[in-house]
């Protein structure tokens, strides 16, 4: 299988650059990140064109990684702009690879394809909730041994809950949620409501309200290649929707290889915004699902599927409750195949459309 490549995948978050270099596999390639002394952000293919080391071995000296072994040193660009033995004259023609980067939403974005066709506004504008200073976000991050479609899967088919999250379960499980999935342009949205529903514990914390019931809803956003935005909430029973508590929360995944995955992914709030025990709730809660219920199942189907990363080719038995994921992943499936023909990146104004 090949990737999409023109478009943005979050190589990192903001702060992992904070204390030097930070060494990643991002589409089975070995890079380097880092940030120089003017706050700019790089990437760069982490080979040194001299001997080939790892320039993630190194340190940033000025707005430049510096190579461990002889000392050269080249800027977010990919431009060597001192040579340590040639009187430290800049060297533009010896060059490491770069990619475009743009920073948005406490992430570092790289371009995987055609660096004139990398445009930030082709970072889906769900995410702008990410850059609100009325929102305070949990940022967390997690590697899983699988496809990062499999995730995508896992998140687009909320299903799983009643059996993997026992404890998130609704006591009238998940088919007694209103649900409907539709395809906007190039979108895939997921939408659920439970009108007349119970809160969970976090819920009833952070509502305005102090009834007991509620409406409650869950509706998760697709954009290629894995870029996803769940919107969860409630409002008091027959109040228009996100009028009390509406919760953002992005899940984007970047593959790091054909079968494993970075997967990113934030929760806001626009309450209770120093509220630190509840900044490390979300983030001890979240990591232990994924990481001890979603994140093994995942790696157990991808063990299963072996090597193979297309689902369609092992004939899956196919359920309603995979309408969502099976039309995000033929969405993807047609993307690849039209970059593979020549055809632009898609914009948003037709995914939207
Ligand atoms: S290997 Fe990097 S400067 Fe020689
Ligand atoms: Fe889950």
């Amino acid at each position: 299988m090949t990737y999409l490549r023109n478009c943005w995948y979050v190589a990192c978050m903001a702060d992992e650059l904070s204390d030097g270099p930070l060494a990643r596999t991002i589409l089975d390639e070995k890079l380097v990140m880092f940030r120089g002394e003017d706050g700019t952000a790089g990437v760069l293919a982490d080979m040194c064109p001299h001997r080939f080391v790892r320039l993630s071995g190194g340190k940033v000296v000025g707005n430049a990684i510096e190579c461990p072994y002889h000392g050269l040193r080249f800027d977010g660009s990919g431009t060597c702009v001192y040579q340590p033995f040639e009187s430290g004259e800049p060297a533009p023609h010896n060059r490491a690879r770069s990619w475009p980067v743009v920073e948005r939403g406490g992430y570092v974005w790289i371009w995987a394809g055609d660096a004139e066709l990398a445009d930030p506004d082709l970072i889906p504008s769900s995410l702008d909730v990410l850059d609100d200073p009325e929102q305070k976000t949990v940022y967390g991050y997690l590697r899983v041994e699988g496809n990062y479609q499999l995730v995508t899967d896992n998140l687009l088919d909320l299903s799983h809950v009643d059996f993997l999250h026992p404890d998130a379960r609704l006591p009238e499980g998940y088919a007694s949620y209103e649900n409907k999935v539709e395809q906007k342009g190039n979108r895939v949205f997921n939408w659920l409501w439970k009108p007349n529903s119970t809160p969970n514990y976090i819920q009833a914390a952070l509502r305005d309200s102090t009834e007991e019931k509620a409406d409650v809803f869950s509706h998760m956003e697709w954009n290629a290649p894995a870029l996803m935005m769940l919107r969860t909430g409630l409002q008091d029973v027959g109040e228009p929707e996100g009028s009390d508590l509406n919760l953002p929360s992005a899940h984007l995944m970047t593959p790091e290889t054909e079968t494993s995955t970075h997967y990113f992914w934030t929760v806001s709030r626009d309450r209770k915004k120093d509220d630190t025990a509840l900044d490390d709730l979300y983030q001890t809660a979240l990591t232990h699902i994924f990481s001890t219920q979603d994140g093994p199942m995942i790696e157990q189907a991808q063990q299963a599927m072996g090597d193979e990363t297309d689902l369609f080719a092992m004939h899956p038995v196919i359920l309603s409750t995979d309408s969502a994921a099976i039309r995000a992943r033929r969405i993807l499936q047609k993307l690849i195949r039209d970059e593979a023909r020549g055809s632009a990146p898609a914009s948003p104004a037709i995914a939207a459309a």
